[in-house]
């Protein structure tokens, strides 16, 4: 029997095909069926071999995914068949995994599976773009694309730790009435919202142009975190700003950033993040819910933008 899977195809396509079912389950891994996973900017990036990490064009893509535990192996003694779990490490567009047991983190049962197949990036980067950006209770930080996941999940936890987040948008966006247009005069309009608060940290994930307009944005000594590229073009800074504000310009990305914390802390960081969710339900929008047989219209979908994630049904 052939379990489905997306591999990458040739640059800006994917290959649809039937690998082999994965082997059963060894000492210390588990079977999952998989159930759900969204298709993230960051995957269209590695579809289009646009992504900051090169990856094998042999294994499944998809950075999310849940399912339900099939079988554990021996010595997994904490999951048991039709457990809910979330993976870990990427290649979950599938339709059946074996892995590790410690490439899982289990879900509370009854969890919304839509909703629990969009907690394994989102929640730990804004989480970790706050520690990056260097932020402490009663600062102010700014961030662009406001619209997004990461950025609703950055409002969570700001909110948890008394931070201040002033909201940028590209356009006016109803759902998010406080924000403010990015464009000319961005700054003046982000000082005349927080009055004389210093605004510390800013969160840039469009670069280009907007960059800089971020940077003029911040206080004397503030730090500017880049972790995406949705202009698709170079940060362009004013160098001014830099010399003139002694600003500190910082990239960002997730997996070095959980490398670097070791496998007990990013598991004690998911132990917080998923209380903090099971307490908050931050539910993000769902645009549709796709077959994995269908997998090209669904990043069709996705590409074309718009309102919600669009997840694929790894069952079908
Ligand atoms: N470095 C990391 O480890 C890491 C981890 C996770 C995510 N990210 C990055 O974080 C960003 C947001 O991801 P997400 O999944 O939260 O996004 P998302 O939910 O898909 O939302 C994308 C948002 O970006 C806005 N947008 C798209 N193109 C834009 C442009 N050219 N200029 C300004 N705004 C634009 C959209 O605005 P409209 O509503 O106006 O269409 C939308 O609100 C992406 O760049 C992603 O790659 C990085």
């Amino acid at each position: 029997m052939n379990s489905l899977a997306v591999l990458p195809g040739a640059v800006g396509g994917i290959r649809l095909v039937g690998l082999p079912m994965p082997s059963p389950p060894g000492v210390g891994e588990v079977r999952v069926r998989m159930l759900r996973a969204p298709i993230n900017p960051a995957d269209l990036l590695a579809i289009d071999d646009r992504y900051a990490f090169e990856l094998p064009r042999d294994l499944p893509l998809g950075a999310e995914g849940v399912g339900m535990v099939e079988t554990a192996g021996d010595g997994v003694s904490d999951l048991a068949p039709g457990d809910p779990v979330m993976m870990l490490s990427r290649g979950n567009w599938c339709a059946c995994r074996t892995l590790p047991r410690s490439d899982v983190v289990a879900l509370p049962h009854g969890v919304g599976i839509d909703q629990a197949a969009m907690l394994r990036i989102n929640p730990p980067t804004a989480l970790l773009l706050l520690e990056a950006a260097g932020v402490k209770p009663g600062d102010v930080v700014v961030q662009n694309a406001a619209g997004s996941a990461v950025a609703a999940w950055v409002r969570a936890l700001a909110a948890r730790m008394e931070v201040t987040v002033v909201d940028v948008v590209r356009r006016p966006d109803p759902e998010l009435p406080q924000a403010i247009v990015d464009g000319d005069g961005l700054a003046d309009r982000v000082s005349a919202a927080v009055g004389d608060r210093p605004i510390r940290a800013a969160l840039d994930c469009v670069a280009g142009a907007a960059t800089g307009r971020m940077a003029a944005c911040l206080s004397p000594a503030g730090r500017l975190v880049v972790f995406g590229h949705l202009s698709g073009e170079p940060i362009s800074v004013p160098s001014q700003l830099l010399t003139g504000g002694g600003l500190t310009i910082r990239g960002f990305s997730l997996r070095p950033a959980e490398a670097a914390m070791g496998r007990d802390g990013v598991r004690a960081m998911f132990d917080d993040l998923l209380a903090f969710h099971a307490h908050g339900q931050l539910a993000l929008p769902v645009r549709e819910v796709v077959p994995l047989s269908r997998a090209e219209e669904a990043i069709a979908q996705a590409r074309a933008g718009g309102k919600g994630r669009v997840l694929l049904d790894l069952t079908a």
